[in-house]
């Protein structure tokens, strides 16, 4: 066999596996956590975090959080090989470990409007699991959710788009506000400037998409903030082509938050890969993810 059609056949095999391999790394579910704590809010500093490993400390040890969510986001239920049932044992496996004070959606529910039936279905599903448990299911809307009608009804949340609710410490008389803001789409796109909250307790932010960030006025920036949208790029590519070139109007990215937890001008945001897929239904070098956040107040 000459030399060209050796190289020849590695290519086609290095290109094959890589095809297998974007279509089955949406499959694999990753269970981490992150911890958010509270900063001195500065000005025009961004720095990476790292995420952490479960297990969660146990419930009642003195180095548990005050606070501790399920978040998830971006499950476009076109493509989504997570199941609500994987993403139900998920919320129970960490319930019994450490116990979960709420789950948090964070938006896209689908990509296509006319298949909102599966995507209900999906969050009924995880709605009562959370019932069943005794958690509040609390979500926001994406902008892929924006043309959808009374979808927090339909799937079993609270929304949070223009609402709040406080939560308590578990150990301590400290609280915080939960609140979120609506993502208006990208074609005639409204960013809010205002959080649906007061300001006695540190603000955790649910926002679908973490420029959102960028447009709050100074007084509303929150404690923390949780986010998805970017799904870690989903196809990662060299030289960031994905964001530099396919979706130009995206802020963050350009700053290098695409996904993990950062500590942004002192909020301390976490940015999630999300769980399903959006428009192709593959992934490499960014696979689903479901996160416990514990919070410090
Ligand atoms: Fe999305």
């Amino acid at each position: 066999m000459d030399v060209f059609l050796t190289v020849l056949l590695i290519l086609a095999a290095l290109i094959l596996l890589y095809v297998l391999w974007c279509l089955a790394e949406p499959f694999f579910l990753v269970n981490d956590k992150v911890v958010l704590k509270k900063h001195e809010i500065n000005k025009g500093t961004i720095s990476k975090e790292t995420i952490s490993k479960l297990p969660l400390v146990p419930q009642g040890s003195s180095d548990a959080p005050d606070l501790r969510l399920f978040f998830f986001s971006d499950i476009h239920t076109e493509w989504c090989p997570v199941t609500a049932a994987r993403m139900n044992k998920a919320i129970k496996k960490a319930h019994e470990s450490g116990g979960v004070d709420a789950v948090v959606f964070g938006g896209d529910i689908i990509t296509y409007p006319e298949n909102s039936e599966k995507g209900y279905k999906y969050l009924n599903e995880v709605s009562a699991c959370c019932r069943e448990l005794g958690i509040p299911f609390y979500g926001i809307s994406g902008n892929h959710d924006c043309n959808l009608k009374n979808a927090p009804e339909r799937s079993g949340f609270i929304s949070l788009d223009t609402n709040s609710v406080i939560l308590s410490s578990r150990k301590s008389d400290a609280k915080a506000y939960l609140t979120g803001v609506p993502d208006s789409g990208k074609i005639h796109r409204v960013w809010q400037e205002k959080l649906s909250c007061g300001n006695e307790y540190p603000v955790i932010l649910a926002a679908h998409d973490p420029d959102a960030f960028l447009h709050l006025s100074p007084d509303s920036r929150p404690a923390y903030m949780l986010s998805g949208h970017f799904h870690g790029g989903q196809m990662k590519l060299p030289f960031r082509f994905e964001f530099n070139v396919l979706r130009t109007t995206d802020k963050f990215p350009k700053m290098g938050v695409i996904q993990g937890h950062f500590n942004i001008n002192g909020t301390d945001v976490f940015v999630s890969r999300g769980v399903g897929c959006g428009i192709l239904p593959f992934r490499i070098f960014s696979a689903p993810e479901a996160t416990v956040v514990e919070i410090c107040l």
